[in-house]
């Protein structure tokens, strides 16, 4: 494999493997001349949005030119995307940033990147602990920067569990009536979240039941159809939506309040990101609760891992972040840390 080297990039002498991934300036690398392709999965969505965003405005405040910056949209498909790649390789980019559509992409996208010698970065969907094991093994200059979708999962589930059974076992039939409205399955986030919420509440002691379970693919509109369809349905049964992420939660309550249902008194609503609109939701008690996804501080990890490599620091081949549970008690906190 061949080590592309950006202009007067040193060769390092530095310690061979940073912890975390701060940025680890060295003197002769000119940050402004680096050229960095960022790969997003698709530009509509929400919480990418917001990381995108934050992406950029970090890379320049670190000395990235704005203009050395190509932020491309995956629209959701693998085929785009792949050819979104195969055009920063063409025109010699320094560093990679990828959110891939699929996950299970990785291994292909990896091995082109690395024999173009791109150190790379993967973001928000994480590829599988064999790809990772790759990256290990080989000493190649790849890592995912994100967090462990298994810890909001369980804090969604927290956020119910600690309200008792009491409270929210509205038809006293001693269990936890709920509906899953799931992100795109491919997504470990989608996954775990899943799992995760369920068994937070089992490992509370309590029982549950599952009245339905279905694929909102992350889209606020695709989850008001659906959690609409399934209050017609089971109606006055359901206690608690679950929904993978924050956006599907807004298209729920959508369909909540349009059924004549309040979250807080006859129904409980949590999502996961902690998009402005839901904190103003938790303020207010439309939302239960979410958890907050540090778009900020992974979109900050990613650019520092990438400049890590451009020194030739060197990243860890797995950058974590934690989540932050979010309820009516916290979200003030939580709101005046994102303005
Ligand atoms: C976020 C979702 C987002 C997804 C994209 C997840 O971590 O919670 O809102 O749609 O990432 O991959």
């Amino acid at each position: 494999m061949k080590r592309k080297v950006l202009g007067t990039l040193l060769v390092s002498t530095m310690a061979s493997a940073a912890m975390m991934a701060a940025p680890v300036m060295a003197e002769d690398v000119n940050l402004a001349d680096a050229k960095v392709g960022v790969c997003i999965y698709q530009f509509s969505d929400n919480f990418m949005t917001l990381f995108r965003t934050e992406l950029e405005n970090y890379l320049v405040s670190l000395g990235f030119s704005a203009e050395n910056i190509t932020i491309q949209d995956g629209a959701n498909d693998q085929a785009t995307q792949s050819n979104q790649i195969d055009a920063f390789i063409a025109d010699g980019v320094d560093v990679l940033i990828i959110n891939p559509v699929n996950s299970s992409s990785a291994e292909t996208i990896t091995d082109k990147v690395v024999n173009a010698g791109i150190p790379l970065v993967y973001i928000n969907r994480e590829p599988s602990a064999d790809e990772e094991a790759r990256w290990a093994d080989n000493n190649w200059d790849v890592t995912y920067v994100g967090c462990d979708a298994r810890q909001s999962g369980t804090m969604q589930g927290e956020i119910i569990a600690d309200l008792g059974l009491d409270t929210v076992d509205l038809n006293k039939n001693g269990k936890i009536d709920y509906i899953m409205i799931e992100g795109d399955p491919e997504n470990v986030d989608a996954q775990y979240r899943t799992e995760f919420s369920v068994k937070a509440l089992q490992d509370a002691g309590l029982e549950v039941e599952c009245l339905d379970d279905q694929v909102g693919n992350w889209d606020q509109a695709t989850a008001q159809n659906l959690v609409a369809n399934s209050l017609s349905m089971k109606a006055d049964d359901i206690e608690v939506v679950f929904c993978n992420n924050d956006a599907m939660a807004l298209g729920a309550l959508q369909s909540i309040e349009a059924a004549g249902r309040t979250v807080g008194t006859d129904i409980f609503l949590v999502g996961v990101d902690a998009l402005d609109e839901a904190l103003e939701n938790v303020a207010s008690g439309k939302m239960t609760g979410t958890v907050f996804n540090d778009h900020i501080s992974q979109s900050h990890s990613a650019a520092d891992a990438a400049v890590n490599y451009l020194t030739g620091a060197g990243n860890e081949h797995y950058i974590g972040c934690d989540y932050v549970k979010v309820t009516a008690d916290n979200v003030a906190d939580i709101q005046a840390q994102l303005k």
